[in-house]
């Protein structure tokens, strides 16, 4: 058996020891490229913050996505809260969300007051559902947002078809999906905002925490350095003394908003440089092994992937399946007791629909109407993954999933 551990681990992840194949909480590696960058900073940057690193991770940033506007923040849930304020949520308005995705996507817009509605997911792509976000539209909605999942693409055609029909904001959440592309245009650059994560576990991590808003439209983008910095901005224009007045321009352009500070360090900024340089062959690298992991199972026809449109690019951050043990009279549970047990391979399940957690309930996101979630989820599980796990770990991890099924045949 493997061995339950007493620990204070919000993760969730590190909480039994004992297994042969574990689930990492970070990606991979650091080059001694990217360790030099950040040493870099920490000996020459005057200032640590809102420096020359940040700007040029901001232009590389745009460069590598195509993004109109692109500000580095703290991480992807104040790029979240960014897009939420800009949005102009407020209580009476609605605001539609997939309900299967990690909490930090409804949060930030459940704090404007807005009623969250959820959105269910397609079954075949496992990512929100276009139809299912226009069936839930009201006169009182005023956003969709939509989450790139996993590394899979949104069909952003559809959504932004509905959203011009309907004149509602586009949120992107890509917190998952840095360079998913749809016909080689990145997520991120169709809505309104798009919001990224460099949190540890990403694809991209900037030292643990670190996240980037892009922008599409001019006047948007203009309201974002003064929300995202306590009100502050640089006086545009030469002052007569430059101490008169004091510090920099502190205002605030929308009514009835309080800033914030959700700035970023100028070492993560220099990191995040160098990061965007490699993040192509990181996800070639995840695209690879999921391929062949896939192809390796295509004989099995319990287990099923994401179907991934032509021209669709997704990143695997996660790699995530579904077992249909119906026939067998078995569900995931069973099969992840063999997996953790037997064969010591840490599975895991990722997110709830959001409705079931008691936070969303007690703050009055309980209701839902999410037929395909329902019935997908409980059966939904992700393999161990991290970019470079060696093919005999692959080899491994395939022959025991299948003796596993088997296994669970003869029970
Ligand atoms: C889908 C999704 N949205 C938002 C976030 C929040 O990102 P961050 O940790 O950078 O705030 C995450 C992070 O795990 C995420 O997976």
């Amino acid at each position: 058996m493997v061995k339950k551990i007493k620990t204070d681990d919000a993760s969730g992840r590190g909480a039994v020891e004992g297994f042969k194949v574990p689930f990492p909480g970070r990606m991979y590696k650091y080059t001694e490229e990217e360790i030099n960058a950040v040493v870099e900073v920490m000996r020459n940057a005057d200032g640590l913050t809102q420096g020359p690193y940040m700007k040029q991770f901001e232009e590389d940033f745009k460069t590598y996505t195509g993004a109109n506007h692109a500000f580095a923040v703290d991480n992807a849930t104040n790029a979240l809260r960014l897009s939420a304020i800009l949005c102009r949520l407020k209580p009476g308005d609605e605001v539609i969300i997939p309900a299967y995705t990690f909490c930090a996507t409804a949060i930030p817009f459940g704090m404007t007051g807005a009623k969250i509605v959820w959105a269910d997911i397609d079954e075949d792509r496992r990512v929100v559902a276009p139809e299912d976000i226009e069936r839930k539209i009201t006169e009182k909605t005023k956003a969709i947002v939509v989450v790139h999942l996993l590394g899979m693409p949104v069909d952003m055609e559809a959504v932004i078809a509905i959203a011009e029909k309907h004149n509602l904001r586009v949120v992107e959440d890509c917190a998952q999906a840095p360079s998913a592309a749809i016909d080689g245009r990145q997520v991120g650059t169709f809505g309104d905002f798009g919001c990224f994560s460099f949190h540890g576990a990403k694809n991209m991590t900037t030292l643990g925490e670190g996240g980037m808003l892009t922008v599409r439209s001019n006047q948007d983008a203009a309201l974002v350095p003064g929300i995202r910095h306590n009100g502050c901005r640089a006086y545009a224009g030469e002052r007569q003394r430059y101490w008169v007045p004091a510090m920099s321009n502190v205002d605030i352009d929308i009514e009835g908003i309080w800033p914030n500070n959700f700035c970023i360090g100028e070492a993560q900024c220099a990191l995040g440089s160098f990061l965007l340089k490699r993040l192509d062959k990181i996800n070639d690298t995840l695209i690879a092994q999921a391929t062949k992991i896939k192809k390796a199972l295509a004989d099995v026809p319990e287990l099923s992937f994401h179907k991934i449109p032509e021209g669709y690019r997704h990143i695997y951050h996660q790699f995530v399946m579904h077992f249909d043990g119906s026939a067998l009279g078995k569900d995931r549970n069973d099969l992840m007791d063999v997996l953790a047990n037997k064969y010591k391979i840490r599975v895991i399940v990722q997110y709830y629909p959001l409705y079931r957690y008691p936070l969303f309930q007690r703050l009055g996101a309980g209701e839902h109407d999410c037929p395909v979630l329902e019935r997908w989820w409980d059966n939904s599980f992700s393999f161990p993954w991290w970019c470079g796990i060696p093919d005999e770990t692959i080899d491994y991890l395939v022959s025991s999933l299948k003796d596993a099924i088997v296994e669970l045949k003869g029970a």
